[in-house]
């Protein structure tokens, strides 16, 4: 029977309400006062009542096997931190336990485990030797850690003059290096610019595709759910899903009302641009029976549907009506436009109110959350112009009939092709 690499059975953290985001000298200071106040006044009648405890995390079990991607979502609070921790062995469970096999390397926060008067060259060293690495080990791999992070030029510097992005990168290129069984992530992506995110992401894919395990805590759904087979997702303390990455996600995203806000309040929005005459409403995605949908599969045949509303009356006859939907990455990256221009067809009837649809078949996107723009040009003018007036979850489909995508690191879009080898 395969052993899991992590165990975590029944797992509880308690922590004390009122030292909720205090330093540890604050922490030092109340216990200290409390014992001062004992001494002086026997039993303390302000003595931390029992609901001023509450617990961080409640009751967690799971199993993860070696080379899993797991992704931990869920809200600020939810004690996502708060496990990896406990998974590091920084902090105790207040019950329950975690049962880890293999050699943890974890990055939990920015920069902590640097020394800041240290220099980067000094504080490789210094991490690496925590992690038990001997001097020529270190040497080793030196050259490669200082190369990957990029901080080269400043790496006789005092790590306090570095910025919170070059600390990242030395934190996540030490770390990462190490040769971890298990590499435990918090949030490391969020510093970083994008392509050093990018370099990050495929250096943790060849860590796993090598058999490492990951945990990945992070607020980008684009990034977990390109990245993690399996989700967990933590609510207010308890495990809410546990289970395939783009199931829990799509859980997760319906239920986070911003998210759904954007289209419900597409009319409200006042940073469009245009003349206004006539103004978007609405944004909905369809499937093919024309059924409202909340997320899509790549390849699903799939409908935009643009809801309008003319606020003033035409005066004027509409001979030219062009509406352009645009996709973008997460990263406001262009993907490709769809604008009703280059098509023949004919918008120009304008009503006071009504829908375009723009039907997309197989929608050749890879999993991941993409923004959506809309805008709609009357007479040659824009009248409406509304930046990510939606976002686009995309779940995994079987673009291809075949039940493979291509790798995440190809890019996001899929494209028709065939391959055919002709003999001399
Ligand atoms: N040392 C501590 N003492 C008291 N309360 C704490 C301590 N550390 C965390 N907490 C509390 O425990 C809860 C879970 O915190 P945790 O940092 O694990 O959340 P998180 O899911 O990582 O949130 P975020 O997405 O904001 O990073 C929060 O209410 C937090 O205030
Ligand atoms: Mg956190």
């Amino acid at each position: 029977m395969i052993e899991p690499v992590i165990s975590v059975k029944h797992l509880s953290k308690q922590y004390l309400l009122e030292h909720q985001h205090q330093d540890v000298f604050a922490i030092a200071k109340h216990r200290l006062k409390n014992l001062a106040k004992r001494a002086i006044y026997g039993k303390v009648a302000s003595e931390p009542a029992k609901d001023k405890f509450f617990w961080a995390l409640k009751d967690i079990n799971f199993d993860i096997y070696q080379g899993e991607r797991v992704g931990i979502i869920g809200q600020n609070g939810a004690g996502k931190s708060t496990l990896l921790k406990i998974l590091s062995r920084l902090v105790y469970p207040t019950t329950g336990e975690a049962i880890i096999r293999g050699r943890v390397t974890s990055l939990l926060e920015v920069g902590t485990g640097f020394n800041n008067n240290l220099s980067g060259r000094e504080n490789i060293y210094l991490n690496a030797s925590l992690h038990g690495l001997s001097r020529p080990e270190v040497d080793q791999i030196f050259q490669d850690i200082v190369n990957f992070s990029g901080v080269g030029t400043f790496l006789d510097t005092p790590v306090k003059h570095y910025s919170s992005g070059m600390r990242v990168r030395l934190a996540f290129s030490v770390a990462a290096h190490l040769d971890p069984d298990i590499l435990l992530l918090d949030e490391v992506l969020a510093v970083g610019d994008i392509a050093f995110q990018k370099k990050c992401l495929q250096r943790v894919e060849g860590l796993t595709s090598s058999g490492r395990t990951i945990l990945f805590v992070s607020h980008s759904i684009g990034h977990i759910i390109q990245f993690c087979d399996r989700v967990i997702w933590l609510d207010h303390g308890e495990i809410r899903f546990d289970g395939a990455a783009t199931d829990g996600v799509q859980l997760y995203q319906e239920e986070q009302l911003p998210y759904q806000d954007i289209a419900v309040k597409l009319a409200q929005r006042s940073d469009r641009t245009g003349t206004g005459i006539v103004q978007f409403t609405d944004i909905e995605i369809l499937d093919a029976q024309r059924q409202p949908i909340k997320s899509v599969a790549t390849g699903q045949d799939i409908y935009f549907a643009l809801k309008y509303k003319c606020l003033t009356p035409l005066s004027s006859p509409t001979f030219d009506v062009y509406a352009c939907i645009r996709v973008e990455t997460e990263h406001k990256q262009r993907l490709f436009g769809l604008p009703s221009e280059i098509l023949p067809i004919d918008l120009t009837q304008l009503e006071a109110s009504g829908t375009f649809l723009c039907k997309v078949p197989r929608l050749p996107l890879i999993p991941g959350i993409y923004g959506i723009t809309i805008s709609l040009l009357v007479n040659r003018q824009l009248v409406d112009k509304v930046s990510e007036a939606y976002n686009l979850l995309v779940v995994e489909g079987d673009y291809y009939g075949t039940g493979k995508l291509p790798l995440k690191s190809y890019g996001q879009l899929c494209v028709d092709f065939d391959w055919i080898h002709i003999s001399e």
